[in-house]
């Protein structure tokens, strides 16, 4: 593995890295992201070889990612004038997979190392990109994005690491900021983020979460203007469940009659618009 000087939670994007690569060689992928395979490699040649290399397991990480993608492809399609924040985006190619048009204004935001990173290892987009090296958490980042235009807010894989004072901030700070736009990211429940200290996977690179939601859908009440829209699937998603190899999907449907693993995450979608007068 190359020495990406990475630390802690900003370890976390490799996982779902190797997990959309390894989707990539499905006979039939679910995101299909040669982004992906390119990346992991260039980042661990070896990311394939070891025990487990190819498993599959992950593959509930490119789901979210699909929803996510299908999502902000809905609203773009509305929104051709839409400025994007892409929250905690790792090394992930959605801006490459989506391929909005010149239109949009495209910004990327996670740790300047992390930023650094993605610079080196994806190439440059010609229309309207920009990488912002920043702890997201730190709202001075907003008076570098143009306002009075639709946004769209993707956050994949970023809220459980952020405190539930700073998600609060954060999604009520963008809604004041712009005149309407969507809001989707992912949140794990209460008991996932108690346990979270506990959890091998995020032992390993040192990670904890800092928050969970039993009822995403309420956090609509933090805004006047904020209007929950729907959940996406994830663990029991049609779509892993069409895809997904045997084994696989035996392991989902198992791991779904324990109590709360269903719905130990969600993929949730916000709207607003602007005040009626
Ligand atoms: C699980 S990874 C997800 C990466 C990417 N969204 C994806 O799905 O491939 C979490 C990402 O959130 C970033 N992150 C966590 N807390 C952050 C913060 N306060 N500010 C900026 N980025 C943050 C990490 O650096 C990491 O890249």
């Amino acid at each position: 593995m190359t020495d990406t000087g990475l630390l802690g939670v900003q370890k976390t994007l490799t996982p779902v890295l190797k997990a959309k690569a390894l989707d990539n060689r499905l006979p039939d992928p679910i995101l299909g992201d040669t982004y992906a395979e390119r990346v992991m490699r260039l980042l661990d040649p070896a990311y394939d070889q070891r025990r487990f290399g190819t498993s599959q397991v992950g593959l509930v990480a490119v789901v979210r990612a699909r929803a996510h993608d299908d999502w902000a492809r809905g609203f773009l399609a509305e929104h051709p004038d839409a400025v994007v924040l892409h929250l905690g985006c790792g090394l992930d190619a959605r801006p490459y997979r989506i391929d909005p048009p010149p239109t949009v204004d495209w910004y990327d935001l996670d740790y300047p190392t992390v930023i650094d990173l993605r610079r080196r290892l994806l190439p440059p987009r010609e229309h309207h990109h920009t990488l912002i090296g920043v702890d997201v958490t730190d709202l001075t980042w907003l008076e570098r994005v143009p306002r009075g235009r639709p946004a769209l807010m993707i956050a994949e894989g970023l809220v459980p690491y952020l405190t539930e004072e700073d998600v609060r901030r954060l999604l009520t700070s963008v809604v004041d900021a712009f005149p309407s736009g969507q809001i989707q990211f992912d949140t794990v429940a209460v008991w996932a983020w108690r346990t979270s200290r506990w959890n091998p996977a995020l032992r390993m690179y040192d990670a904890r979460f800092h928050c969970g939601f039993d009822v995403p859908a309420a956090l609509a009440a933090w805004h006047p203007r904020l209007e929950y829209v729907d959940e996406a699937p994830m663990n029991d998603a049609p779509l892993l469940m069409a895809k997904a190899p045997a084994g696989v999907r035996r392991l989902y449907r198992v791991m779904n009659l324990l109590p709360g693993m269903k719905r130990s995450t969600r993929i949730v979608r916000f709207r607003f618009r602007e005040t009626p007068v």
